[in-house]
């Protein structure tokens, strides 16, 4: 455990590539969307009714994964716009979020929840403070925090940078990941997490990656990984992966394929944010916005989104990708 201290203590950074994507992502609001992951689907219909109705239930089966209900201390890690936490409050949990978005953090307190802006590498060397000012408060237990359930939702796919996985980092800064939470949680504590996964173990060199989308032919798949590693700022693990990584720290006890789920959300966001370009002023002044203060950035993730289409490229059938949701139980 002393190599999390130490690894902690070596660096306190966010890729810039994330934060920036966050940044970017202040758009998604403006278009009415504050769910930035999948919604759990029953069926083919992919309408606002439909998509509202998806984000509540995958909100709602990730709580039940952990068991969450009256009094139970939940960490949401990357919280993003603290979908999960309002759920979790509604429970009668006492849940706290982390994020590295700064907008983010605005967004939810202003909302009353518990968020704190950090990088969970962060989270044992520089505790939030508690009690909180806007209300909920995380549990200490002899000085260290202590939570009986944790959600990352969407967030572990940027933990590992392309730059990492080439230099062999990627299975070490899983294994970190789950050594924190293990030493977040008590015994038996749960974990539920969503993360887009290869299809396939091998299935992009991360150095032809790291070459950038521009270096491979248009709209081939390693134009749209490389696309997307360059502008969201990650890599994602294989299948596998995970649970190699959390030997010894956490069982795997279930596990739910989302990757259709993730088909259906991400052409409902596209279409929204087509239509949205078309006609709403307030997406407009949104894009402009970031258009102005990061012109490359915010061209280059209108192009992705738009034109290339490769957030959507990623779950459209045959899927490159998988998106699984896991369910873990700490040792
Ligand atoms: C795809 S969004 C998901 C947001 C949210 N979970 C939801 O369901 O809408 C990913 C989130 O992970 C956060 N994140 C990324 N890297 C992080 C890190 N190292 N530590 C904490 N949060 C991180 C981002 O700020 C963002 O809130």
């Amino acid at each position: 455990m002393a190599t999390i201290e130490a690894a902690a203590a070596s660096r306190t950074f966010t890729a810039p590539t994330v934060r920036t994507c966050y940044d970017l992502m202040t758009v998604a609001p403006a278009c009415g969307v504050t769910d930035l992951t999948d919604g759990k689907y029953l069926d083919d219909r992919n309408d606002r009714a439909a998509y509202l109705a998806a984000q509540e239930r995958q909100a709602e089966y990730l709580l039940d994964q952990v068991r969450c209900g009256p009094g139970t201390r939940l960490l949401d890690i990357g919280c993003g716009y603290g979908r999960i936490l309002e759920h979790a409050a509604r429970r009668g949990a006492t849940a706290m979020g982390i994020t590295i978005s700064p907008s983010q953090v605005a967004n939810c307190r202003a909302r009353g929840l518990t968020v704190f802006e950090l990088n969970y590498r962060d989270i044992l060397t520089n505790p939030p403070p508690t009690p909180h000012r806007h209300g909920g408060s995380p549990t200490y237990k002899g000085g260290e925090l202590e939570f009986d359930a944790i959600v990352a939702n969407g967030s572990l796919e940027h933990f590992v940078q392309v730059a990492d996985a080439a230099a062999g980092r990627a299975d070490e800064i899983y294994e970190e990941m789950f050594a924190i939470c293990r030493r977040l949680v008590a015994d038996g504590g749960r974990l539920v997490t969503t993360a887009i996964h290869f299809r396939e173990a091998g299935q992009f060199n991360p150095a032809e990656i790291m070459r950038g989308p521009y270096a491979h032919p248009r709209r081939s798949p390693h134009y749209q990984f490389a696309m997307l590693a360059e502008r969201f700022g990650g890599w994602y693990p294989a299948p596998g992966q995970l649970e190699r990584c959390a030997a010894g720290q956490f069982d795997l006890v279930e596990e739910d394929d989302g990757t259709h789920d993730y088909h259906l959300t991400s052409e409902f966001w596209l279409r929204r944010f087509t239509r949205k370009l078309a006609y709403d002023p307030r997406v407009w002044w949104a894009v402009a916005r970031q258009l102005w203060q990061r012109p490359r950035a915010a061209w280059e993730m209108l192009r992705l989104q738009l034109w290339d289409q490769s957030w959507a490229w990623q779950f459209r059938p045959p899927a490159p990708m998988r998106l699984l949701r896991q369910t873990w139980v700490a040792k």
